[in-house]
């Protein structure tokens, strides 16, 4: 059974012998309105094309690293722990894959004891790996006594993921496709505040379970095979000179209409790889359809979809409810939930000090 408080192993552990340094952080996840869907070359996980999201209040994940005294070696793994329980192979790989990175940027070879959670709703399959990388970066950094700028966090929590890039920074963020192999200027930063705009993202879970293909592997394969893949990338700058002119008018039409075209134009080019990708089911359609009703009726609200079959809607705030309960009135939607503007990441705490 999952204790009450997971993180409380790793905090205390921190003052036992063989513990050196501890930290926790909190992110909020983030929803991309003109997505990220490419990499350019190289091991740094560079993104193709910008991107600008909404980084949220109430998905995120928190998360404990405590490195031990102990080298890092394969008879002293890591320990990784997801949601209460041991996670799989693949997170752990890739949990260790970038405790790796900030072991060498710090210059330490310390093992860690890491605890996640993700506070997102029990049927997930919602993205967590932008909140997930982002406090995952922003707790092992300090585990490991270094102390990094948001945009040096942004650069390190990019090559776990590049979404995660932009859950450093709260309210309304831009990810910068950046030029130089190095990544330096693949970096994110904020926007707006999140307080500066009114706004609601309300999601509708439309299916139990894990994405059929994770986001990395979709897009490697949609770059290698979709015709569309180039047009696709040709397509963002526009789309984020426009959405940046609508933010600073607050011309939620605006933002709203590229937000969609910029959904659809991602998924277009998934779909036309060889074999296409489709992440959306038959309930992601009739809330595509209901929305666009509803829209119609006068209710200003807009979708975006990422790498599976949820649906987002951003409306004003005064109009959530009334879409929440169109999106809950669609059969084969499991759960809605109206998500508000987020801060960037926070540290929760921080103790240094090797015990031998
Ligand atoms: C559809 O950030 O998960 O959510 O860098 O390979 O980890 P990796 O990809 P990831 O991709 C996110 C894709 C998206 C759109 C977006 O968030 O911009």
């Amino acid at each position: 059974m999952p204790s009450a408080d997971p993180h409380a192993s790793a905090r205390q552990a921190s003052s036992e012998p063989g513990s050196w340094g501890h930290a926790s952080a909190w992110a909020g996840t983030n929803i991309a309105l003109v997505k990220y869907w490419g990499k350019r070359p190289g091991s740094m996980n560079l993104p193709a094309a910008g991107s600008l999201s909404l980084t949220l209040a109430d998905l995120g994940t928190r998360t404990s690293v405590r490195f031990l005294s102990k080298a890092v070696s394969p008879d002293r793994p890591d320990e990784i722990w997801l949601n209460g329980a041991p996670a799989d192979p693949a997170f752990a790989r890739r949990t260790s894959l970038f405790l790796d990175r900030v072991r060498s940027l710090a210059g330490i070879d310390h093992a860690a004891h890491v605890v996640t959670e993700n506070t997102i709703p029990t049927a997930a399959g919602l993205a967590s790996s932008a909140s997930g990388f982002a406090a995952l970066a922003t707790a092992a950094s300090r585990a490991a006594g270094l102390a990094l700028s948001p945009p040096e966090l942004s650069r390190l929590a990019r090559q776990g993921s590049g979404s995660a890039a932009r859950s450093i920074f709260g309210g309304f963020v831009e990810m910068a496709a950046g030029t130089a192999e190095s990544g330096e200027d693949a970096v994110a930063h904020q926007v707006l505040p999140p307080e500066s705009w009114d706004l609601r993202l309300v999601v509708a879970l439309t299916a139990k379970g894990a994405k059929a293909i994770g986001s990395t592997e979709a897009m490697t394969h949609t770059a290698a095979t979709s015709p569309f893949f180039a047009a696709w990338i040709e397509s963002v700058d526009h789309d984020l000179a426009d959405a940046r002119d609508a933010l600073s008018k607050r011309d939620f039409g605006r933002l709203g209409r590229i937000t969609e075209r910029s959904c659809l134009r991602m998924h277009a080019s998934a779909m036309a790889s060889d074999p296409g990708i489709l992440y959306w089911n038959p309930v992601t359609v009739a809330a595509i359809h209901e929305l666009r009703a509803l829209r119609s009726r006068g209710v200003g609200v807009y979708f975006t979809i990422d790498a599976g079959p949820h649906v987002k809607a951003l409306c004003e705030a005064e109009n959530a409810a009334t879409v929440a309960q169109a999106l809950a009135s669609i059969p084969g939607v499991l759960e809605t939930l109206i998500a508000h503007p987020g801060p960037g990441v926070s540290v929760i705490e921080q103790s240094m000090g090797a015990t031998a």
